[in-house]
């Protein structure tokens, strides 16, 4: 092992999931081993918290490239409709000001505020996200987590095996979001509706968990209520305390989370008083179940 990646040490920030790493400049290239590292601790700890990393949008977009090829965003209200390889989370406009709380791209972020996994509705679902905090309010504005490997491990035996083999539809719109909808062309729309499996497991170390969150809707092969039913009561046992950590931003905290499996949501802060700008890279996984047994080659 090396010098540099023997500087690097990780914390546990929660008894389940979450963890710290100090000892690292990643706004700098950086070496293979130290990646090692920190590829092996995404895959163990799902959320991981790295403090005063002063990205810009090139050097985020270049340590992301480690984990693998970069998402696109799709074309919306709030980038918008110019994708790139960063989504800005913001209540600002392009000047810097406070936007109104009527604003379009405001309303379409409201959805941040459902427990999700990242582009669950893309048929290649993201395996990472990372949020580089450039602005944070004073108070307020925590993003939430919630470890599905957790909640999963915690479900009794015979549960386990009756959703074992299910099969999930995720939607790019929310179930009974009809204004956020309209924010998407019906071709979106179409393109953006998939299946994928309730249970996940991490290729590397086997460990099963549940893959569920806001644009699930439905259960293949049952009933829209009865799919509806299963899956908002696997949100909310998943989303209880002992599997939820939640986040208070500092400026330049980057923040990566594991979108295979755990859940995350914004909270709010005072929108009409207080300034709030991350900016968001994401992995894109690979085919066919974001299965990454290995850690990735550098993207290109
Ligand atoms: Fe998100």
């Amino acid at each position: 092992m090396s010098d540099l990646a023997t500087r690097l040490s990780i914390r546990s920030l929660h008894p389940v999931f979450v963890a710290e790493i100090t000892g690292i400049d990643l706004t700098v290239p950086v070496a293979r081993e130290d990646f090692q590292t920190i590829w092996d601790a995404f895959n163990e700890y799902q959320i991981l918290v790295f403090r005063d990393q002063p990205f810009d949008d090139d050097s985020q977009i270049a340590f992301s490239r480690n984990f693998g090829a970069l998402e696109t965003m799709e074309a919306h209200a709030a980038n918008n409709y110019r994708p790139g390889h960063i989504a800005v989370m913001t209540n600002l406009d392009a000047k810097g000001n406070l936007l109104p709380l009527t604003d379009p791209s405001l309303i379409h972020r409201l959805r941040n505020e459902s427990w999700h996994s990242d582009s669950s509705f893309k048929p290649v679902a993201a395996l990472a996200s990372l949020l580089s905090g450039r602005i944070v309010p004073p108070v307020g504005g925590n993003t939430e987590f919630a470890s599905g490997r957790a909640a999963y491990a915690a479900l009794p035996d015979e549960r386990k095996t009756a959703l074992e083999g299910l099969n999930v539809v995720h939607r790019v719109t929310a179930p009974n979001e009809t204004a956020d909808s309209r924010a998407y062309s019906e071709e979106q729309k179409q393109r953006l509706t998939v299946t994928h499996p309730l249970i996940r497991t991490n290729p590397l170390n086997g460990r099963k968990n549940l893959y569920i969150g806001s644009h699930a809707h439905e259960i293949v092969g049952m009933s829209r209520e009865e799919g509806r039913r299963i899956l908002e009561e696997l949100t909310e046992f998943c989303t209880q305390p002992q599997f939820v950590y939640s986040h208070p931003w500092r400026e330049h905290d980057l923040v990566i989370w594991d979108n295979r499996c755990t859940l995350h949501r914004a909270t709010t802060f005072d929108k009409t008083r207080y300034r709030r700008k991350l900016h968001r890279t994401t992995v894109a996984g690979s085919a066919p179940d974001t299965a990454m047994a290995r850690m990735p080659e550098v993207a290109t």
